[in-house]
């Protein structure tokens, strides 16, 4: 790891290596068009929290006035859709350039967002209860602990709100690049493992950790969440997605 790495957070490291992807044209950095906005006025529209699968509409009700934290979900890619339907968005991601881009769509379609460049391995900046949903895609893969995140989306929601999240479980840290070989031991903890980080730095994958079930469905009740509705999605291209073996989940909990 260089010198200048070592000195820096993993948080930091990944904030910097997100940027570069997305200057190198990240799928999960791309804005909206205009005409996309336009169409999801129209009420022609679609998120997603993983790779491949939509969100089911009905996982939203109906948008209109209800206040959306979207959670590491920057890049201006979800909350136009959710401000073209109607609703008050907050976006916090700690890319400088996902704020940028939200920025930039939400002064191009004429609509206000608070953006804020923020680190969610910290206390959320909002206060209790102040939201009806949080729009999480996957994300906390790059973040070494989890029950602190799902312990703050229960104190930043209001009671009869919902947190719609996106995950990794952990499938994709077991294999080779080629998805062929079962290569690490779990968990996947480049901090722990020098050899697990040289993995990622060879592939430029920033620093990103596996987290088991336990942590992303667990950690949830233990919050205080009830899980309401679950289901899988898979890569999207590679081996594994060939052979329809899932490495996304995406949840829908409710805090009563
Ligand atoms: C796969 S993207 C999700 C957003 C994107 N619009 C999408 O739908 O895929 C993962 C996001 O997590 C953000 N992220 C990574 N670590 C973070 C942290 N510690 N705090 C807040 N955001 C973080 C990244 O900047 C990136 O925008």
């Amino acid at each position: 790891m260089s010198a200048k790495n070592k000195a820096m957070n993993y948080q930091d490291i990944n904030a910097e290596t997100i940027d570069r992807w997305i200057e190198e044209g990240w799928e999960w950095g791309k804005p909206i068009s205009h005409e996309e906005f336009e169409a999801a006025k129209n009420g022609d529209w679609d998120v997603k929290l993983t790779p491949t699968k939509y969100v089911p509409h009905s996982w939203f009700g109906d948008l209109r006035g209800k206040k959306i934290l979207g959670l590491a979900s920057g890049g201006g890619q979800q909350m136009p859709i959710f401000e073209a339907l109607g609703a008050a968005c907050t976006v916090m991601d700690y890319s400088s350039k996902q704020i940028e881009s939200e920025k930039l769509v939400a002064e191009r379609e004429g609509y206000e967002i608070r953006a804020i460049q923020g680190d969610m391995t910290k206390t959320f900046p909002f206060e209790d209860e102040e939201f009806d949903i949080i729009f999480h895609p996957v994300s906390n893969c790059y973040v070494k602990d989890v029950r602190s995140i799902w312990k703050e989306c229960y104190r930043v929601l209001k009671h009869g709100g919902y947190l719609i999240a996106g995950t990794d479980h952990y499938v994709n840290y077991l294999v080779d690049n080629d998805e062929k070989m079962i290569i690490n031991h779990l968990p996947f903890d480049p901090l722990k493992d020098p050899e697990q980080m040289k993995q990622l730095q060879d592939d430029d994958a920033g620093v990103q950790f596996s987290h088991s079930l336990e942590e992303q469905i667990g950690g949830q009740l233990e919050a205080g969440f009830r899980l309401l509705d679950i289901y899988e999605d898979t890569n999207g291209e590679g081996r594994l997605h060939e052979l329809n073996i899932p490495t996304f989940l995406a949840m829908r909990s409710l805090k009563e």
